[in-house]
């Protein structure tokens, strides 16, 4: 069996992922921080100790360096038979206040390494390949003030919603979560959101489970919780002026910028 690879792995609900995942699989993870890998990796061998683990920090915006990630992985002879795709950055704010640099950053996080490292993965795959891509239910449908973010987690469910009939031979699930109490900026957001906050919200480890079911059975998406699933729902059918009014008033005057 070749390794998972997981990038965010050092984020909250890439660290999740990772835990649940150590008990089954070996791994080759990937952030930014050299240091937070490590720790990550020694907490992971003391819940399996015999696991395979290898950490390689990256920049996954900067082309060189996904470069040299593969080059690794081709040095080790290492394959893969999983990709966890967790990176991925939630800044949001109206558009003409973005900075170029936020928006190659976004974009490129989000969508670009991400079409990047499953690319890589394909091209050093073992027979067997599973590959879960977390998007967001902002990516069903335009967002005004959070129009990047829902933009490019748009291309991630188009994306891997074709891709799973080019490569018919691995599994393959996009992941379409709505709150998760991850960051403490997040926790608190959700908070602020009073009884829909609370209803939506779902745990890193909640969240986990049932992505992983999902992607046992090859499900195309999944959106955790059966409130989430319920306003996905309602959104199919609500009139496109309704949603964006409520998004409108919802995130106008919301800031978050997680990512300086
Ligand atoms: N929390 C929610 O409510 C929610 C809802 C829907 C979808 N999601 C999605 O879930 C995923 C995980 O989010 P989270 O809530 O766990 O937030 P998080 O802790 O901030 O995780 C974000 C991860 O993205 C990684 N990342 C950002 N920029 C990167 C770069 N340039 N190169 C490599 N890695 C980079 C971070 O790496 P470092 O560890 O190196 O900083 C971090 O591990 C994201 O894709 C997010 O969009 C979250």
């Amino acid at each position: 069996m070749g390794y998972t690879l997981v990038t965010g792995a050092t984020g909250v609900l890439g660290k999740a992922f990772c835990r649940r995942l150590v008990l089954t699989d070996d791994l080759f993870l990937t952030g930014r921080s050299e240091e937070r890998l490590k720790d990550l990796k020694t907490e992971l061998l003391s819940l399996r100790a015999d696991a395979k683990i290898v950490v390689f920090p990256a920049d996954l915006t900067d082309f060189t360096e996904r470069e040299e990630l593969f080059k690794f992985a081709d040095e080790q002879g290492l394959k893969f038979s999983g990709a966890f795709l967790v990176a991925g950055v939630d800044t949001q704010m109206a558009f003409e206040k973005y900075t170029h640099e936020k928006i190659v950053f976004q974009t490129r996080v989000n969508f670009e390494s991400t079409v990047a490292i499953t690319h890589g993965v394909l091209a050093r795959r073992e027979k067997d390949l599973k590959i879960l891509a977390v998007a967001s239910v902002c990516g069903n449908q335009p967002m005004p003030y959070f129009a990047l973010y829902s933009a490019t987690k748009s291309a991630v469910i188009n994306f891997f919603s074709a891709l799973r009939h080019e490569v018919k031979d691995a599994k393959i699930t996009t992941l379409i979560p709505s709150s998760i109490p991850t960051r403490e900026d997040v926790k608190k957001d959700i908070e602020k959101q009073g009884w829909t906050g609370k209803a939506a919200a779902k745990s890193p480890e909640y969240i986990v489970e049932k992505a992983l079911k999902a992607l046992e059975k090859n499900k195309a998406k999944i959106t955790p919780g059966f409130f989430n699933k319920t306003v996905c729902v309602l959104q199919k059918i609500t009139p496109g002026f309704i949603k964006n009014t409520i998004i409108i008033n919802k995130f106008k005057n919301k800031e978050k910028d997680a990512f300086n």
